[in-house]
């Protein structure tokens, strides 16, 4: 009759797989406490973390809607629970803070109702929760917090997505600045039209990440870690983005680009001890410039 889940932040895009990549960080996450009650109807008892921004009102949160979906599917009206949601990460971060909760929330329920359905089917509630909280059901943070690794998004419609092996010391460094970025506006920013000059570029780029992860080949991905596409439209939204990325590149990372919608910074390193170097150099650049900036570290 209780259930407590976790479900990882993520770096979506990975540069230039906008809406079609994203992958899995150990942490932080967010932790879902679900009780169930006599009474039906989905409750918010609680929020940590969030200073009291995230509506409480079950059809309003990510983290519930989710729930309010599932429970739809599954044909039950009976069903009562209250719910906890501690959010272990900034709002409007580029780490998937949205997706977290709902993976958390439609997690634990599946769970207290006996997993009626798969991690894979879960997936499209999850969906869910990131168009009432971004206005659009982007898949690219969920997908990789729902089934960890690397994730990649083939089709939205149909929904056709899979997952790619990793090589064991491609690490990842998250740096966070301390501003917010409405996932909404940068979305909205972007143009509709991608020339063909880039398009092919993208592609070249996106068939070389997924080649050169899948074969260890460090020096591939490094060259497809390249965004031609939204980066050059994003990064205005972020202040200093062209110094901490070179002084990324310069510490020895692979690449490094926007994590997400932004402002949150990632880069990928060949080893732990690079990545670590990468993140202090990344977090200092922004602190030169009075921008006050984490950083976390991560296996992939
Ligand atoms: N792919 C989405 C975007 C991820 O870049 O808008 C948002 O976290």
């Amino acid at each position: 009759n209780y259930v407590k889940a976790f479900a990882p932040a993520t770096v979506a895009n990975v540069a230039c797989g906008f809406d079609i990549f994203g992958f899995a960080i150990q942490e932080p996450g967010d932790i879902v406490e679900i009780k169930r009650k006599d009474e039906p109807g989905i409750v918010i008892a609680d929020i940590t973390g969030d200073a009291g921004r995230l509506p409480r009102a079950a059809e309003k949160n990510a983290v519930t809607v989710v729930m309010l979906h599932l429970l739809k599917h599954l044909g039950i009206s009976d069903f009562g629970c209250e719910v906890i949601l501690h959010k272990n990460m900034p709002l409007g971060s580029g780490m998937g803070s949205s997706a977290a909760s709902a993976v958390a929330g439609v997690v634990a329920l599946n769970e207290l109702l006996d997993n009626p359905l798969s991690r894979q089917d879960l997936l499209r509630f999850a969906m869910e929760g990131e168009r009432i909280a971004s206005g659009s059901a982007h898949a690219d943070n969920v997908g990789p917090s729902l089934l960890g690794g690397f994730v990649v998004i083939r089709s939205y419609n149909p929904l056709d997505i899979f997952s790619i092996p990793v090589p064991e010391d491609l690490y990842c460094t998250l740096v966070h600045p301390d501003i917010e970025i409405n996932t909404k506006d940068a979305r909205y920013i972007l143009r509709n039209e991608v020339s063909l000059k880039n398009a092919i570029t993208q592609m070249g780029n996106v068939a070389g990440l997924v080649a050169g992860i899948m074969k260890s080949d460090y020096d591939l991905i490094s060259r497809s870690m390249v965004d031609v596409i939204i980066e050059p439209v994003r990064s205005i939204l972020i202040p200093e983005f062209n110094e901490v990325k070179k002084a990324a590149i310069s510490a020895g990372a692979l690449g490094c680009s926007i994590s997400g919608a932004g402002p949150s910074m990632f880069a990928l390193s060949r080893g732990v001890d690079t990545a670590w170097q990468v993140g202090s150099i990344m977090t200092e650049t922004f602190r030169q410039a009075g921008i006050e900036a984490n950083m976390h570290i991560s296996g992939i």
